[in-house]
């Protein structure tokens, strides 16, 4: 045998390929990718994958890509289900008490969603149980602000986005907060849904024994210039799937009881104040 050639083991592979990270390499990158070769390497061992299994989980990523077009994206939806979008988030939005909780945007935001006016019924022609939407946009101490835009979207009561119906917008708008912060107007009353789960992130789902569904919810992406976009969702309390939310996307602060003013006879009411941090807040 030659001398002098290195034979790679499960040893000392791991090394072998971090030594191959450039010295100009960004520390940035260098450090990001030193995690990941380790942690994909740690894991590889410790579960001693197998050359099958491998090539399972080939297949499957070549899958998710051919899933992904305009309208599916199931790489985020893999990242979603495994919790590591919300981790992200997490991550990001760790301190701030004051201010509003962020969630995961999801795949069903449109651009240009249509523009509508205080007041506006934002689902016409839509059966359903009415909702009365009205939330205020503020500032982190609580001084209403004016001219917010505030993109809205939410599923039929039957659990369906309208981009799953067909092409034509519904159940989504794009409204200004008033000079007291208010964006009020009404819609139909949204339910638990399943993430998109016909394809193969569906069927990790199953094969984990997970479901598929998440908590009614309405979505909220508020954008004023001088302040930090605000991606989020109210849940709706009493809703069975928010203690199995399928994408972790549930928070404390934005659950809410949408029922309240019912006894009273009036239709289901979501209220909440948002708190919207500056650009340049600590
Ligand atoms: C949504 O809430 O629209 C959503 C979020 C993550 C994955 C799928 C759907
Ligand atoms: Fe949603």
């Amino acid at each position: 045998m030659p001398e002098g050639h290195i034979t790679y083991t499960s040893e000392n592979l791991t090394g072998a390929v971090l030594a191959r990270i450039a010295p100009d390499a960004s520390p940035r990158m260098r450090q990001v990718m030193t995690a990941l070769v380790n942690h994909v390497h740690d894991f590889v061992r410790e579960v001693e994958l197998t050359p099958e299994e491998w090539e399972e989980g080939v297949g499957f990523l070549t899958e998710l890509g051919r899933w992904c077009d305009d309208k599916r994206q199931e790489v985020i939806l893999l990242s979603d289900i495994l919790g590591v979008s919300m981790l992200v988030d997490a991550i990001a939005h760790r301190t701030h008490a004051s201010v509003s909780e962020t969630t995961v945007l999801g795949p069903f935001h449109r651009e240009n969603p249509p523009v509508m006016q205080n007041g506006q019924n934002m689902s016409p022609g839509v059966e359903g149980e009415r909702l009365d939407v009205a939330v205020r946009i503020l500032d982190e101490d609580g001084a209403p602000l004016e001219g917010a835009q505030v993109d809205v979207w939410h599923t039929s009561p039957d659990g369906f986005y309208d981009s799953q119906l067909g092409d034509a917008h519904n159940m989504r708008g794009r409204f200004l907060s008033g000079p007291d912060g208010l964006v009020a107007f009404p819609t139909v009353m949204p339910a638990s849904y399943p993430v998109p789960h016909d394809g193969p992130v569906g069927r990790l789902l199953s094969a984990m024994g997970r479901g598929p569904m998440r908590p009614t919810h309405v979505h909220f992406w508020i954008k004023k210039p001088g302040y930090r976009d605000l991606i989020t969702h109210i849940f709706r309390d009493g809703d069975p799937y928010l203690h199995d939310d399928a994408v972790f996307g549930v928070k404390a602060s934005l659950v809410t009881d949408w029922d309240a003013p019912k006894a009273e006879g009036k239709p289901a009411t979501l209220t909440y104040d948002f708190r919207i941090p500056r650009e340049d807040a600590a």
